[in-house]
């Protein structure tokens, strides 16, 4: 019976060695829904004390995981692949009421990381190591070879966000585990409910006691405890810029791979498909209203083109349905009354630095309506902020030129997309852009999950993707074999 191990009653439990335990502070935390603000449970709080006995569980199970084949860990993660294809409707139905995620992308999410863990595994199998002849470099007198070889980091804390908690949390956890490593997971409060159902899975599946491990708690009393902790040689992060440079700062010399904030742009030239532009853009900055690091957060319109892409963009933006997410509404609450409140402060600034309200629907609490200004300029906090909710950001500029030079002028280095007809103007435009990833013709996006997703400048370090999580989370090691002369 999936689920009857991590919660009694309504307390929800950690998980350490294999076991589901209630936390010795005695001390737990209540998780409401941001929908109705219904209580949906209570979470652990777990104390430094725990946490050390958490990571030197880890430590120790982790030897015993990296010496099994790597056939017998993809089998296992396949079997977690099909458990969670097989349980979709309760973990959906879980962010539904969690993070208040429409339906549609809630299943989506499941199937998507379903997907994921199973191509992990799959390419876990090809994490091939290379011969290196000497001789071929300059002055190597004695014959040498190198054998190079890929092997696991050691233990991995990964922390994930609240607005994609099983994909973000499982995009940590197949990497790491196919690779070798173990993990302690600890996931954002708000969503963590549902990350302790996956992390059961997981266990159902055959990961060993101590392989996968998931603490939760107060971010305050835990977390730079957590990431200076002498027991973690790898912190896998997403998350805000703010947390992210703190953690950066705390972690001294271990691995950092680190997917923090964006503020994606979109260029929209004279000769795009304007219906094509404003269908990515609507779903690029509305989709789970706004709420992804990818979404798109800055339109730049060329002024010919303008009023004609946002006369259409107000009329697709206006048809959109507000409502609940377990009605599949396209715009639902935001995950609390902070974030609403964070938004207030960046439209009533707009409004006093001669940004243009087009459009505005309401706010009741932590629920926002489709939100647009038009004539945004760099005196905006809009301009340069990350909102994070249904607000769309018009600015206009004269030419290509200038398209560029707006695009780049952010601390954030995620994505930008180029809307055109020009395949040639397209790649010279993509090749003077400071971003990870440029999208011709699209919004922007992080998936399929097995492309690269960088993150530069202020939105991170390294590479994921299914490949790229793998090597991040394993070290080189060569052992060279010096040959008589
Ligand atoms: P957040 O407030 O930074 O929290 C992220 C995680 O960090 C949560 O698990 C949080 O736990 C934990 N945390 C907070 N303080 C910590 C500390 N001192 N030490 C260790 N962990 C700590 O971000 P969020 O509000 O959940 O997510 C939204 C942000 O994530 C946005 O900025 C978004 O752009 C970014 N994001 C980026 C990507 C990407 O791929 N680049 C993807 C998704 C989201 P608690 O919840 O318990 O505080
Ligand atoms: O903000 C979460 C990030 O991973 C976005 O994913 O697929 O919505 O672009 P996606």
């Amino acid at each position: 019976m999936p689920f009857a191990y991590i919660k009694e009653g309504n307390n929800y439990k950690y998980l350490v060695d294999g076991k589901w335990v209630f936390s010795s502070s005695e001390k737990t935390i209540g998780i409401n829904s941001p929908v109705d603000n219904s209580l949906l449970g209570k979470i652990q709080a777990v104390n430094q004390k725990e946490v050390d006995n958490v990571l030197s569980t880890a430590k120790k199970a982790q030897k015993k995981w990296a010496e099994l084949p790597v056939s017998a860990r993809a089998e296992i993660l396949n079997k977690a692949s099909e458990l969670l294809s097989k349980n979709k409707e309760v973990i959906a139905n879980q962010l539904i009421k969690e993070i208040a995620k429409a339906r549609s992308l809630s299943i989506t999410e499941v199937e998507r990381t379903a997907d994921l863990i199973r191509s992990t595994a799959e390419e876990g199998l090809r994490m091939n190591g290379e011969l290196l002849e000497g001789e071929c470099f300059y002055k190597c007198e004695r014959k040498k070879r190198a054998l190079v070889g890929r092997v696991p980091i050691g233990v991995v804390l990964a922390i994930s966000p609240f607005n994609y908690p099983v994909n973000l949390s499982c995009s940590k956890i197949a990497p790491a585990l196919i690779a070798g490593n173990s993990v302690v997971l600890k996931p954002s409060t708000q969503g963590a409910i549902s990350v302790l159902h996956i992390a059961e899975l997981f266990l159902e599946a055959g990961v060993p006691p101590g392989v996968l491990n998931v603490v939760t708690g107060n971010s305050s009393e835990i977390g730079d405890y957590l990431v200076k902790h002498k027991d973690v040689d790898m912190i896998a992060f997403t998350g805000s810029t703010k947390v992210g440079k703190r953690i950066a700062n705390l972690a001294g010399m271990k691995h950092l791979l680190l997917e923090l904030g964006g503020k994606d742009a979109v260029i929209v030239l004279e000769d795009a498909d304007l219906d094509l532009a404003v269908r990515e853009c609507v779903s690029g900055c509305f989709s789970y209203s706004g709420q992804r690091c990818t979404a798109v957060k800055r339109i730049i319109l060329i002024n010919s083109i303008a009023d004609k892409f946002i006369d259409k963009f107000v009329k697709e933006a206006d048809k959109l349905k507000h409502g609940k997410p377990e009605e599949d509404a396209y715009i639902t609450p935001l995950i609390n009354n902070e974030a609403a409140d964070n938004i207030q402060e960046l439209i009533d600034d707009a409004n006093n630095n001669g940004a243009k309200k087009l459009m505005c629907k309401f706010r009741e609490r932590n629920f926002w309506g489709a939100t647009i200004f038009d004539n945004v300029t760099s005196k905006c906090r809009l301009y340069h902020e990350e909102q994070f909710g249904p607000v769309a950001v018009i600015i206009r500029i004269k030419d290509e030129k200038e398209a560029i030079k707006v695009a780049n002028d952010s601390e954030y280095g995620l994505q930008t997309g180029i809307f055109t007809n020009n395949i040639n103007k397209a790649f010279d435009i993509a090749s003077k852009l400071e971003v990870g990833t440029v999208q011709i013709n699209g919004r922007s996006d992080r998936g399929p999950d097995n492309f690269p997703f960088s993150c530069i400048k202020s939105s991170g370090i390294g590479t994921q993707g299914i490949k790229y999580s793998i090597e991040a989370m394993t070290r080189i090691k060569s052992t060279v074999l010096n040959l008589p002369s």
